[in-house]
């Protein structure tokens, strides 16, 4: 529907707009105001209120006869002039255009003109969002104009400076982050030069029979890669982690060991090197204990954590009486040979630049954040150790990661005994070419100085007044007012906060199913018409 209106007051802080009587505009429309040298600016309609010409007491009176049944055919004289709507706008940003069709963007430093008209947003305004190369971006959704979607103007952004700069998305639970994701994850299939690892509590970005996933992609075969502690799922590699592959940093901040505990975790490791899990599980006797300066009881903790967190534990050996042998119980950790070599494979395949989805709906809370710490804290310092000209050939690398608060939430950074490997990541991963995809329900719970890093923002619908003050207060633009519409937004819709955005971008992310099927229909038609060509040529 087109929408006009008119400027009637307001500056460069607030622009009042009488609106057109048949526009019905809306909370977050996107409106022009047109310039006279080929230049305009972008609006956006923060508020709508109703206006009359009439006085209050007079329409309070009418409504009431009208109400009581005193004039029952009681009409305005022309009543679109007498009552209308008022819609509290602010200027997004300035365009120019030259003569070559290039864009030239400012931020507005001056209201457009008093009582200029204004029309709806068209597709050519929009023209600047256009990506220079697709295939180095990140396809978020398509421009959004209150809830008109505008399916030709596909929102991107830069994928490698989005990525070591984190992306952030908060929403209630349902509106749609997991839904974002995916759509995120296959246009980053189709680009070159990042290696995603996905930790998946819900096992909802593979796919399967039934439903779409990553794996319907065309470029899954080379890119794409799935494991699962679940040896019954035959379309994943089996995830089982040998302990000898563990170190004791990676448990900092995660599994909750005191420093006691730490510090006697690093003693085994110098004395008995790989094998020093087992070594804990099988006991030492107090005069060993004693010589690498551990405390007996701390020795009976650690032992019993081990037991139940890794699920390994030790019992007497019968072909060596004298010694122990250990067990594993966990489908996830083992001993002997097994297992040796996937946090290798997982850390190559994302320096390959490939996206390593790892299905951790059956594992605990506590193993999915510590085999995402192990293969994390492998990248971090692979990455940290490469000199510049090497780092510089290397993918960036991102973990995605749900209920980010379970690792970035104060508790868990304040608690833990060290920090984690993903608070670690998101302070410092920048400079290695490390980044986060955090996705949570809850903002307010991440302290400042983290959300601030947050460099990209995908802001979903979200109902709790306290958790939209924690994402406007740490946004990219100035999104105070645009308190009302994050509560309005519906399911996929969103607005894109970004340093490497010039204005806070609202979009409509499709859903992923019907994204891919029309991805894949139109894949199929281009290479028909390939094969045409082929034919004839
Ligand atoms: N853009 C969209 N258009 C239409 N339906 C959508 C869209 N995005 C998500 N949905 C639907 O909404 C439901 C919830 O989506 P999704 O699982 O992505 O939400 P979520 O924010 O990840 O929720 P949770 O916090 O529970 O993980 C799904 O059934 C999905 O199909
Ligand atoms: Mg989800």
């Amino acid at each position: 529907m087109k929408k006009g209106g008119q400027i009637v007051g307001g500056g460069l802080k607030d622009i009042y707009i009488r609106e057109k009587s048949d526009s019905q505009m809306e909370l977050g429309d996107l409106l022009v105001a047109d310039g006279d040298n080929n230049d305009y600016t972008i609006i956006q309609v923060k508020d709508i209120e109703y206006r009359s010409q009439v006085p209050q007491l007079n329409l309070d009176l009418s409504a009431g006869m009208k109400l009581e049944g005193y004039g029952d055919n009681l009409e305005f004289v022309q009543p679109e002039l007498r009552n209308y709507m008022v819609a509290r706008a602010k200027s997004l940003l300035y365009v120019q255009k030259n003569d070559k069709s290039q864009y030239l963007i400012k931020s507005p430093k001056r209201p457009p003109s008093f009582f200029n008209s204004i029309r709806s947003i068209n597709d050519d305004d929009l023209g600047f969002l256009k990506p220079e190369k697709a295939e180095n971006s990140i396809y978020l959704g398509d421009i959004r104009s209150g809830s008109t979607v505008k399916k030709d103007v596909k929102v991107h952004i830069d994928l490698i400076k989005s990525l070591t700069h984190h992306i952030f998305i908060p929403a209630t639970t349902g509106r749609g982050k997991s839904n974002l994701v995916r759509v995120m994850l296959w246009s980053i299939l189709d680009s070159e030069g990042a290696g995603i690892l996905v930790l998946d509590p819900h096992n909802e970005y593979y796919g399967d029979n039934v439903r779409k996933g990553l794996r319907d992609h065309p470029k899954m075969t080379e890119k794409l890669e799935y494991y699962s502690p679940d040896s019954e799922n035959q379309d994943a590699l089996t995830l089982s982690v040998n302990v000898k592959k563990i170190r004791p940093n990676h448990f900092s901040g995660i599994g909750g060991f005191s420093s006691a505990q730490s510090e006697a975790m690093r003693m085994f490791y110098n004395k008995y090197k790989e094998n020093w899990i087992s070594e804990i599980a099988k006991e030492k006797d107090n005069k060993t204990l004693k010589a690498m300066g551990i405390d007996e009881k701390t020795a009976k903790v650690l032992k019993r954590k081990i037991e139940t967190k890794l699920g390994v534990s030790a019992i007497d050996d019968q072909s060596s009486p004298d010694d122990k042998k250990c067990v594993f119980k966990s489908n996830l950790f083992t001993g002997g040979d097994a297992g040796l070599s996937t946090i290798n494979d997982i850390v190559e395949s994302l320096e390959e630049g490939k996206i390593v989805i790892i299905d951790s709906s059956k594992l605990s809370d506590f193993e999915e954040l510590f085999v995402g710490s192990i293969i994390s804290s492998n990248i971090f310092f692979k990455y940290k150790n490469y000199n510049s000209d090497v780092l510089k050939n290397r993918p960036v690398i991102s973990i995605v990661i749900e209920e980010a608060p379970r690792v970035l939430g104060r508790e868990a950074l304040e608690s833990g005994m060290g920090n984690n490997i993903y608070g670690t990541i998101a302070r410092e991963g920048r400079k290695f070419k490390l980044g986060l995809i955090a996705i949570t329900q809850l903002a307010s719970v991440i302290p400042r100085a983290i959300l601030a890093n947050m460099n990209t923002k995908i802001i979903l619908g979200n109902e709790m007044s306290m958790e939209r003050s924690a994402i406007i207060d740490s946004a990219s633009q100035d999104l105070s007012d645009d308190n009302r519409i994050i509560a309005s937004l519906d399911k996929g819709e969103a607005i894109v906060s970004s340093v490497f955005t010039r204005f806070a971008i609202p979009i409509y992310t499709p859903e992923f199913e019907k994204f891919v099927n029309e991805y894949l229909s139109k894949q199929g038609e281009k290479m028909e018409i390939e094969g045409e060509t082929e034919l004839i040529g």
